[in-house]
């Protein structure tokens, strides 16, 4: 069997570490893995790192798009993987999440009738402003077969008309859903065991046996608008100062940019000379994970970075307006404190006290969820 694989954007070069994993070690003489990278994002350390890093095959295609409007981008990329896809004609695209190359990669193969096979399908915010909503709604309507890696996910795609009695053969007009598990949970347990024994970035930012708290910012909904982005600053500048706590933050670019000119006030100055904040530049998956797993509690407005905390049993304090991933917020271990200055800090101060009453089933399957997902495409060959 031959598949393509799109990545693009840096959580889904991680997530891909895991099928292809499951191919070297269980299906090396049964499937034929090409990966494209659409060049989406192309920071060394946005992207690079992680191949290196995760052990990921050199993409043969790399479109280098870049950044762009929604548009161009997706634009550039449909007309880039089309032609990849006619040349190399795979049995399954396999898509991941919900990017713009995520649905660049959808729309190519649904017109030239390559089956796809979506990853993360059924995720829903029920928010269409956000764009990841219309980008995981178009791809899973386009798709043969979907993983959905929680039972929220899978209650979704049911809901939304797919049906679950479906037997094989399928086809986009008659897909399989299949709830699975998370590829990220087993990304997460088995690069746990390599990320113990480097300590380096808790060395470098003087974090070594001290409670500190790990956040990420990078949503347009908060980067691009001023109120919240500063409202979330604020918050962090009086969690770290009042409890004298560290924040460390890798930041990510759109991030980086935007502080400059969308933080009100004199208040990026005051972040910029705060000891308590730490901002440095995204980190590879390796020192994230050393990070998630030392640190006292989550702050993020990241889907990955909300569940990660979750599989290394820390609870998150979610910098949004809903999440995907409710389970989470179900167990009682993650907060929605959206971009609310004084609702940030309360949740701050109610997981600061509660800390050691959580606890956190595991919902997101046994670690195996890759090779199911080689096993099933591979059984439902056309
Ligand atoms: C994208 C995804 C988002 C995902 C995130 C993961 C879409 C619509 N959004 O958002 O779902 O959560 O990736 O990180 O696909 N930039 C750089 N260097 C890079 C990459 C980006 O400087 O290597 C800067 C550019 O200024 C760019 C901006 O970041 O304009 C945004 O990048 P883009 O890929 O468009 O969206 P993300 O915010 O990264
Ligand atoms: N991540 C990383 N380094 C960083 C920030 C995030 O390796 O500096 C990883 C994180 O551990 C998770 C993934 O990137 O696996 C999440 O990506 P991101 O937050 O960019 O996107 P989202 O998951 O929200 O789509």
């Amino acid at each position: 069997m031959k598949i393509v694989t799109v990545i693009g954007a840096r959580p889904q070069i991680i997530k891909a570490a895991a099928l292809s994993r499951a191919i070297s070690n269980h299906f090396a003489g049964s499937i034929n893995e090409i990966i494209v990278h659409t060049g989406q994002h192309y920071d060394q350390n946005m992207s690079q790192v992680f191949i290196d890093e995760l052990g990921i095959p050199k993409p043969k295609y790399n479109l280098n798009i870049g950044s762009s409007s929604h548009g161009i981008q997706t634009a550039r990329m449909i007309e880039g993987i089309e032609k990849i896809l006619m040349d190399e004609k795979p049995d399954y695209l396999v898509l991941y999440g919900d990017t713009n190359s995520t649905l660049a990669g959808a729309v190519a193969a649904a017109k030239i009738h390559i089956p796809i096979a979506h990853i993360e399908a059924g995720l829903r915010s029920f928010n269409k402003s956000m764009p990841e909503e219309i980008n995981r709604i178009m791809c899973d309507h386009a798709s043969t077969l979907l993983f959905s890696p929680t039972q929220t996910g899978f209650n979704n795609l049911v809901n939304e008309g797919f049906n679950p009695a479906n037997k094989a053969p399928f086809h986009a007009d008659h897909p399989g859903i299949f709830h699975c598990g998370d590829v990220m949970y087993d990304n997460s347990l088995f690069f746990k065991a390599l990320a113990n024994k480097r300590q380096n970035i808790l060395r470098e930012n003087n974090l070594e046996d001290k409670a500190f708290i790990l956040t990420t910012i990078h949503r347009d909904s908060n980067t691009d608008v001023p109120e919240r982005l500063s409202a979330i600053f604020s918050a962090l500048l009086t969690i770290s100062e009042e409890n004298h706590i560290d924040i460390i933050l890798p930041l990510h670019p759109r991030t980086a940019k935007l502080m400059e000119t969308n933080l009100t006030g004199n208040l990026y100055n005051r972040v910029k000379k705060s000891d308590k904040l730490k901002l440095i530049p995204p980190v590879s998956f390796l020192d994230m994970i050393v990070l998630e797993s030392n640190c006292k509690l989550v702050m993020t407005d990241s889907g990955g970075v909300q569940k990660e905390a979750y599989f290394f049993k820390k609870p998150a304090v979610i910098l949004r307006g809903e999440t995907e991933w409710k389970e989470i917020v179900e167990a009682g271990c993650g907060i929605i404190a959206n971009a609310g200055e004084s609702k940030i800090i309360e949740a701050f101060e109610f997981y600061n006290n509660n800390n050691n009453t959580l606890s956190f089933p595991k919902i997101f399957g046994d670690g195996n969820a890759a090779t199911f997902i080689c096993q099933t495409m591979l059984d439902n060959l056309l």
